[in-house]
């Protein structure tokens, strides 16, 4: 079964209740024949994920969260289980974002429980991984990815999960690996996946690609071998952006 690509929008701690208008916008443009060659889903801040539901649904996009807490629910102020995430509509959440791996401490050891409470939930874990520049540059890029990928996946995952590459060097800045480099590394990603999960598991499992994917650049790199769809942060936030980024799967 070939692996259906997905282009998912991360909008971090972005957007009001006037930003759904954009959502909107994404599904007006989001046509069946579009639909046929890639899946949307936009992971707006947990506040907009049940005010999205709506519109997502009108316009064939799905919705996802950017973080879950690992247990259900508990004494834990402040904090938005995978089980209330998917009570509010989402199906998806992101997890081990770069930007919360350095914000909040967060280890491989954290999100790998986080994409197992995802899953448990039943909502579709986005595991993300990456290196730093200086990991790069030290040569490590492909050994640091490794070992967040066998920290951060769950090993028995009963269920969908996504991995994205975000080179932590390419976010934010409109830098991006050569496709020479994506091509190595998502080649090298899907290897460790199956070692990770075995059984031939992991060609169901979608790679992203993110970092400062634009819709001048998403051709190129969403036609890397390997690379499943895209992981978009600041480009997501317009519907003309991201769905011109979305374009380059037609
Ligand atoms: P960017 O962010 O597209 O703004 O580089 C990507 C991400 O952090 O997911």
């Amino acid at each position: 079964m070939p692996r259906c690509p997905l282009v998912a929008g991360n909008w971090k701690m972005n957007g009001l209740l006037a930003s759904l208008a954009e959502v909107a916008a994404m599904g007006t443009a989001y046509d069946a024949a579009l639909k046929s060659k890639v899946e949307l889903i936009i992971c707006p801040p947990t506040t907009l994920i049940g005010p999205a539901l709506e519109a997502a649904t009108q316009g064939g996009l799905g919705l996802g969260a950017q973080d879950c807490h690992v247990a259900a629910n508990g004494a834990h102020t402040g904090d938005i289980s995978a089980e209330m995430l998917k009570d509010l509509g989402a199906s998806y959440v992101i997890v081990g974002h770069s930007e919360r791996r350095a914000d909040h401490g967060e280890t491989d050891e954290i999100v790998q429980a986080k994409a197992a409470a995802a899953l448990r939930a039943g909502l579709k874990p986005i595991i993300c991984v990456g290196e730093t520049r200086a990991e790069r540059e030290a040569g490590q890029a492909l050994a640091v990815v490794g070992r967040q990928i066998e920290g951060s996946l769950p090993a028995d995952a009963p269920g969908t999960i996504v991995v994205a590459y975000e080179p932590v060097w390419a976010i934010g800045t409109g830098l991006t690996p050569t496709p020479a480099d994506v091509a190595e590394m998502h080649e090298f990603v899907r290897e460790r996946v199956e070692a990770r999960l075995g059984g031939g598991k992991s060609e169901a499992v979608r790679i992203l690609y993110g970092g400062s994917v634009k819709p001048a650049n998403a051709r190129e790199l969403m036609s890397v071998p390997n690379v499943d769809g895209a992981l978009v942060g600041g480009a997501s936030l317009k519907a003309i952006d991201f769905m011109a980024i979305a374009e380059a799967y037609r």
